[in-house]
C-alpha cells in the first residue's frame, strides 16, 4: 500500500509568491518568514515523496461566484496556474497523479463524499503558494499533485467536522492504494486573516500559536469547534484553517511535530506551517 509519510500544514498567501517573483526572498523583511520553512524543505526533499495531496480554496479564480462546488477533486495530467493579475507566474505547470485521484473519486462516493470531478482546472495560489513554500523554484515538481478543492469563499462553507471526516477517508484511500508511493499530505489557508468587512485587518497571533502548537498534539477543540467560531477566532479568511483539519484527519491519533513557525503578519495574515509525522512510522 501507499505511505502517508507526512501532513503538513501552512498558509497559501499569495503575496509570499510575489515576493519570491521579486527577488525578496533573502531581504530583512522577507527572509525571517521564509527561513522557518528550510528545515521543513529539507525533511520533506529527503524524503521523496511521489505525490502530494493539496487541500485548499479556489478564491474565485478556477470558479466564480455563479458556480462554487463545495468540494471538487481534480483528476487532470496537468494543472496551470493562474495569472491573477501579476503576471503569468514563473513556475512550471503542476502535473497530476490522475491515477490515485480517480482511486480517491471512487473512495469518495463510496464514502458519501461527493465530489465535484474536474479533469481540467487551472490553480490559484491556495495550490501554487504551498507548493514553492515546500518545494522550492524548480524547473519541475519533483512530486505529483492531487488537488482537493474545499469551498471556503461563499456561504454555507462545509463544518470543521466534515473536513476531519474527509481526512479519516482520505487515508483510507491512501492505505487502499496498491503502490509503494510516498504521499504527502497539504492543508493549506490561514493562519488568522480578516479581508474585508468591518473587521478587515484583524489577525490574533495568540490564536495562532496555540493552533500551531495543538493541532498535532491536542487537535480536539479545533475539530470540535464550529465554523462560526473559527470566524470569531480567526477572522473571516482565516476560517480557510478548517482544510488544515483534513489533513490533520488523515494522520494517527499521536503525531509527532517535526517542525513548525509562525510569523506575522505576512501580508495582512498570520502566517506559518506545522510539519507532522505519524508517531509510530514505517520508515
Ligand atoms: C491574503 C491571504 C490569503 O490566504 C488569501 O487567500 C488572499 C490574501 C492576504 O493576506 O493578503
Ligand atoms: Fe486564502
Amino acid at each position: 500500500m501507499a505511505e502517508l509519510l507526512a501532513g503538513l500544514g501552512t498558509s497559501h498567501v499569495p503575496s509570499i509568491a510575489a515576493a519570491l517573483d521579486k527577488g525578496l526572498r533573502h531581504t530583512p523583511e522577507w527572509a525571517p518568514f521564509f527561513d522557518g520553512y528550510t528545515p521543513a524543505q529539507d525533511w520533506i526533499a529527503a524524503k521523496k515523496p511521489d505525490i502530494a495531496v493539496v487541500i485548499f480554496n479556489d478564491h474565485g479564480n478556477a470558479f466564480f461566484l455563479d458556480r462554487v462546488p463545495t468540494l471538487a477533486l481534480g483528476v487532470a495530467e496537468e494543472y496551470h496556474p493562474i495569472d491573477e493579475g501579476w503576471g503569468p507566474r514563473p513556475i512550471p505547470p503542476f502535473r497530476g497523479a490522475a491515477d490515485f485521484a480517480w482511486h480517491l473519486a471512487d473512495c469518495m462516493v463510496e464514502g458519501h463524499f461527493d465530489p465535484l470531478i474536474c479533469r481540467e482546472l487551472d490553480v490559484d495560489h491556495g495550490l501554487q503558494v504551498p507548493m514553492e513554500l515546500v518545494f522550492g523554484r524548480p524547473a519541475a515538481w519533483p512530486v505529483k499533485v492531487v488537488p482537493i478543492l474545499i469551498n471556503t469563499i461563499q456561504y454555507p462553507v462545509p463544518t470543521p467536522q466534515r473536513m476531519w471526516e474527509l481526512g479519516k477517508l482520505l487515508r483510507k484511500a491512501i492505505e487502499n492504494w496498491p503502490t509503494d508511493e510516498k504521499i504527502v499530505v497539504m492543508g493549506t489557508g490561514g493562519l488568522s486573516h480578516q479581508l474585508q468587512g468591518a473587521r478587515a485587518g484583524f489577525i490574533n497571533p495568540a490564536a495562532d500559536r496555540a493552533w500551531i502548537d495543538e493541532i498535532g498534539p491536542a487537535p480536539d477543540r479545533w475539530r470540535d469547534m464550529a465554523l462560526t467560531d473559527y470566524v470569531e477566532t480567526f477572522g473571516s479568511e482565516g476560517a480557510e484553517l478548517i482544510m488544515w483539519l483534513v489533513m490533520r484527519g488523515c494522520m494517527d491519533a499521536r503525531v509527532k511535530t517535526l517542525h513548525s513557525h509562525y510569523f506575522a503578519p505576512a501580508s495582512m495574515t498570520g502566517a506559518g506551517m506545522v510539519l507532522l509525522e505519524n508517531a509510530v512510522c514505517s520508515s
